[in-house]
């Protein structure tokens, strides 16, 4: 049996990916503010790198896995969301690379979101801050929004750079060829506290309920821990540097014709 880190372990779909995993009789090492193995805060640097170390020293420095889920977001505010969502995502998947690579055979899933895709005018310099790991200018851009939509443009350009940045490390050499799978799932609107706090706000509440899902059904957060446990699986190992779409049909809505598409030579 395998052992996993999962960031966001406390809550959501990283503690339901939790339960499916122990379930199936593999060891977690949670990370989260609270209620985890290791408690820690990715917002901050230090927060980040406390994580990775107790992590490779809990792990004896081998994983066969991780899923990094842990996140906040809109009403939250845009700064921390740019910290924790990007910034933190980034720092764990470097940090626990080498514990990956150490156990052969790993598989990763990032979470990323259909907000990344279905959210308009997505500030270039934002997502190019966040690429280049400069953090401190990400912040100062989200600042230059206007505050009642910094914390959407600071998480869908979070989503959107976490992502492209996994499909480029996925297919290189300290990734694949070290044999680890690194894929995004990109879910729509789930069932947790995270999407009933945004329900709940009088800003962003309306603005999902006005959000179109051609789906009916908004699935739990148990639904995505099984897709999550699928990616983690030995079925899955073809897969590299994917993003999976598993959000009620919102990007092939909005989107329908961007992709795939042929390029230019
Ligand atoms: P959740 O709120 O239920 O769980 C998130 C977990 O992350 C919590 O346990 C929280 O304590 C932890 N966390 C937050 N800030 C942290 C920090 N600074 N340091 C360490 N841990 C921290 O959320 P949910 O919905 O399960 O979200 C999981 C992932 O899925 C997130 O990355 C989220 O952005 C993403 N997502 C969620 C969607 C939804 O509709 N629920 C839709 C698309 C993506």
């Amino acid at each position: 049996m395998g052992t996993y880190a999962i960031s966001g372990s406390a809550s959501g779909m990283g503690a339901a990916t939790r339960h499916r995993l122990e379930a199936a009789g593999h060891r977690v090492i949670g990370v989260d503010l609270h209620d985890a193995e290791v408690i820690a805060d990715l917002a901050t640097a230090e927060g980040r790198a406390g994580a990775v170390a107790a992590v490779i020293d809990a792990s004896g420095g081998v994983l066969d896995g991780a899923v990094s889920a842990a996140g906040v977001a809109p009403p939250t505010a845009g700064e921390l969301i740019a910290r924790v969502n990007y910034f933190g995502s980034q720092a764990v998947l470097e940090g626990l690379r080498p514990a990956l690579a150490a156990g052969g055979a790993a598989q990763v899933v990032q979470f990323g979101s259909n907000s990344s895709t279905t959210t308009p005018n997505l500030p270039d310099d934002l997502i190019a801050a966040y690429l280049d790991g400069r953090e401190a200018d990400a912040v100062a851009i989200i600042g230059t929004v206007d505050p009642v939509f910094a914390p959407a443009v600071a998480y869908a350009g979070a989503k959107l750079a976490i992502t492209r940045w996994c499909r480029r490390a996925a297919v290189t050499e300290p990734w694949v060829g070290e044999g680890i799978r690194l894929n995004v799932i990109a879910p729509g609107p789930v069932d947790t506290p995270l999407l009933r706090a945004g329900q709940a706000d009088e800003v962003y509440g309306p603005l999902m309920e006005a959000f179109p899902v051609p789906v009916p059904e908004t699935p739990d957060a148990d639904a995505l821990a099984s897709w999550v446990e699928f990616l983690l699986s030995p079925a899955a190992r073809f897969a590299c540097g994917s993003v999976f779409y598993v959000d009620g049909g919102t990007d092939a809505l909005m989107r329908s014709d961007d992709w795939p598409r042929s390029f230019t030579m």
